[in-house]
């Protein structure tokens, strides 16, 4: 977050940790400035706490089952998150929904990505439905946490195009490939301060954003 000290950050994590592996390859060859503290499981042996252990990142696992409900999952998440002391939290392919009181808590420090152009398509099956519906484009969204699910305001989008031969899968592929370029950018910009929530809207550089950055405009 200075000079002297990088930003600490713990990744929230559901499966296979792709995006994971993105920021764990940025952080280590110095691209990205950024302590990975931890990264946190709330299922149990997964594909990207493995990735994290070859990377020497502590992976630790956190069973929603194992609790009787929601809160009482997240106050234990919680104290595992704030343990580390971050300075942002991110989710990446973190699938529980998640309540006000921990949003609240993590104001301004949480993102998240999902596999659309917000506000298209929040929740599941999004590659699915961008081909039912019909769109020629489709993409990945990073946006802040906020109590609405998959409804906070957006930092930036990468967009493919969608081909008429396409199917969940291939077009889940291309939107996933951008993915990998659009967290360590948006990691990025929020380690460095460029790039905060102030109220409702997005800052970058100091001003409010009026639409969404687009990745595009910023790497070739
Ligand atoms: C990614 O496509 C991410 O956008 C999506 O889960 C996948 C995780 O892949 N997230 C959501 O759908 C959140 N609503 P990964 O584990 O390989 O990074």
């Amino acid at each position: 977050m200075t000079a002297t000290r990088k930003c600490r950050l713990v990744v929230l994590i559901s499966g296979r940790g792709s995006n994971l592996q993105a920021i764990l390859d940025q952080a280590a060859s110095g691209e990205l400035p950024v302590d990975i503290v931890a990264v946190i499981s709330n299922r149990p042996g997964v594909q990207g706490l493995e990735r994290a252990r070859q990377a020497s990142v502590p992976a630790l696992e956190l069973d929603h089952k194992a609790f009787p409900d929601r809160p009482e999952f997240e106050t234990a998440l919680s104290k595992l998150i704030d343990r580390q002391y971050p300075d942002l939290v991110i989710l990446a392919g973190f699938m529980r929904i998640l309540t006000p009181g921990f949003t609240g808590h993590y104001r301004g420090r949480l993102l998240n990505i999902h596999p659309s152009l917000l506000p298209k398509f929040p929740g599941l099956h999004t590659h699915e439905r961008a081909l039912t519906a019909g769109d020629t484009e489709h993409g990945a969204t990073i946006h802040f946490v906020t109590e609405e699910l998959d409804g906070g305001p957006i930092i930036v989008q990468a967009r493919v195009p969608v081909l008429p031969n396409d199917d969940p899968d291939t077009l889940a592929a291309r939107v996933l490939a951008q993915e990998h370029r659009l967290y360590p950018q948006a990691i990025r910009w929020f380690a460095e301060g460029r790039v905060r929530l102030a109220g409702e809207q997005v800052e970058f550089d100091g001003q409010p954003l009026t639409a969404p950055l687009r990745l595009e405009s910023f790497a070739g």
